[in-house]
């Protein structure tokens, strides 16, 4: 395909009633990213090299996630929501500057490919001046029916405005457009608005461009790809597709996952070859994961790196800013935030550390905890290479302990350890032999008092 400039129109400015929230419906997330950001990735991977966002009135939030993503995009304000396309209008001056393709997309369908999003802009290359993206719907009430002529795509009709006939139709609208761009604005414009809703369909530019004797074509594309977010069961349905898609790709990429049904991934997730993956991981967003590392079962990762050869887990959680270095152990019931793990390093057991570094091979025990915050702010602790640090010992950061020292269990260190010493940080034990029996004596003869 030639060079073709690409303008995307994104319709944002619903209110999404159905989904009962406070928030903009196409800030909810799948894979923890909100929809939007799912059409505006799948825009930039098609090459799409323009983007406008249309907004309601007050969708600050929306604005700045947008501006966020795709610091070049133009946010344009609908003022009053009288349809799609009213909506795709209010950008009007992206579309006066001209584009050899109009893209228009909505925000709450989350999962279209580049893929087909490309399969659209090579019927308009083909001479398309209107390409429609349709599916068959398992169930088709509520989308707008395609229908088809001999082959031609004459009309779409929403279902508030469909006869019975056109309502058994379960070929459907996903709401994706393609526009030649030198037809966009003016079959935009031609739309009114005599239909049962009173709105502005963007859908009757198909009437429109065959009444006008231009080209239309209807391009195929999966359910699972093109469903509408309109409330939370369905937004449920699209993360159940999502993460079936990143299972998948992680298997072919050649991760084990063994229950790979209880695995859940972020959109950003990568896994390197041969990672294993035991049963219920949680993989928040942010999370790179080297080859051969294995993340045993009901670990929670964010923001984490782990590398190659470490294992992680079970009941292991790595918090933003953990990272690990190659070979590195995390245990059970281990929370590592914000903190570098040296290569070799073991943190085996129920153990907090935050804020801090610990050197190669060093071995951290069961129950340690850095103290890093102070109840105003926090502060760093840093652990040397091959020390090793007995069990149940509290760091009181700002401290370091230099490498190769020991640390007794059961220590409180608050002051610098220079490398290879040895720190008792508890107090001394103290026996008193025979002392057990005379205490209790004492106390039966208090309680038998009582009676
Ligand atoms: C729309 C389509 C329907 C299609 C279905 C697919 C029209 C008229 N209907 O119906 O053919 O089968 O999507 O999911 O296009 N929006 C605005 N401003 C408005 C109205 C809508 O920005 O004034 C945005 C919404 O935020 C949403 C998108 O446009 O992202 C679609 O609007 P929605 O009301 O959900 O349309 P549907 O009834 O689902
Ligand atoms: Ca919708």
């Amino acid at each position: 395909m030639s060079f073709r400039s690409c303008l995307s129109i994104v319709l944002a400015a619903g209110l999404g009633t159905r989904m009962r929230s406070s928030r903009a419906k196409v800030l909810h997330e799948i894979g923890g990213l909100s929809l939007v950001g799912h059409v505006l990735t799948a825009l930039r991977s098609a090459s799409v090299e323009r983007i406008a966002v249309v907004v309601g009135p007050q969708m600050e939030d929306l604005e700045n996630q947008v501006r966020q993503l795709v610091p070049e995009a133009g946010c344009y304000v609908q003022n009053e929501r009288l349809g799609t396309a009213h909506a795709a209008l209010a950008a009007r001056p992206a579309l006066e500057a001209g584009a050899d393709d109009v893209l228009v997309l909505f925000g709450d369908t989350p999962l279209v490919s580049p893929e087909t999003i490309l399969r659209v802009r090579e019927q308009l290359a083909q001479g398309a001046d209107v390409a429609v993206l349709g599916f068959e719907a398992q169930n088709p009430a509520g989308y707008g029916r395609l229908l088809v002529e001999g082959g031609r795509l004459v009309a779409i009709r929403e279902d508030k405005d469909a006869t019975l006939e056109e309502k058994a139709v379960t070929f459907c609208n996903s709401g994706i457009m393609g526009f030649c761009g030198k037809a966009a604005l003016e079959l935009l414009d031609a739309i009114g608005n005599a239909n049962a809703k009173g709105e502005f369909y963007l859908t009757d530019a198909v009437e429109i461009a065959n009444s006008r004797g231009l080209t239309v074509q209807a391009v195929e594309g999966s359910e699972d790809e093109v469903q509408g977010i309109n409330t939370r069961a369905q937004l449920a349905r699209c993360e159940a597709v999502f993460q079936a898609r990143k299972r998948a790709e992680a298997m072919e990429n050649g991760v084990t996952l063994q229950a790979p049904e209880t695995v859940h991934f972020s959109h950003d997730t990568v896994l390197g070859e041969d990672v294993v993956v035991e049963p219920n991981v949680v993989f928040g967003p942010g999370v790179k994961v080297q080859p051969g590392a294995r993340i045993r079962a009901f670990s929670h990762l964010e923001g984490a790196s782990v590398g190659t050869g470490c294992t992680v887990g079970p009941f292991a959680r790595l918090r933003p800013g953990a990272s690990l270095s190659p070979q590195a152990h995390v245990g059970n019931f281990v929370e590592i935030k914000n903190a570098t793990i040296g290569q070799g390093a073991k943190v085996n057991h129920l153990s907090y550390v935050g804020d801090a570094s610990v050197g190669s091979a060093a071995n951290i025990g069961a129950g340690t905890i850095t103290c890093n915050y102070d109840g105003f702010s926090k502060h760093r602790t840093e652990i040397g290479a091959k020390s090793f640090i007995g069990s149940n010992s509290t760091l009181v950061a700002p401290v370091s302990i230099g490498p190769g020292s020991y640390v007794g269990a059961g220590s409180t260190v608050t002051d610098n350890v220079p490398g290879d010493s040895l720190v008792i940080g508890r107090g001394r034990q103290v026996i008193k032999q025979g002392r057990a029996k005379t205490l209790r004596a004492r106390l039966q003869a208090a309680k038998d008092g009582r009676k």
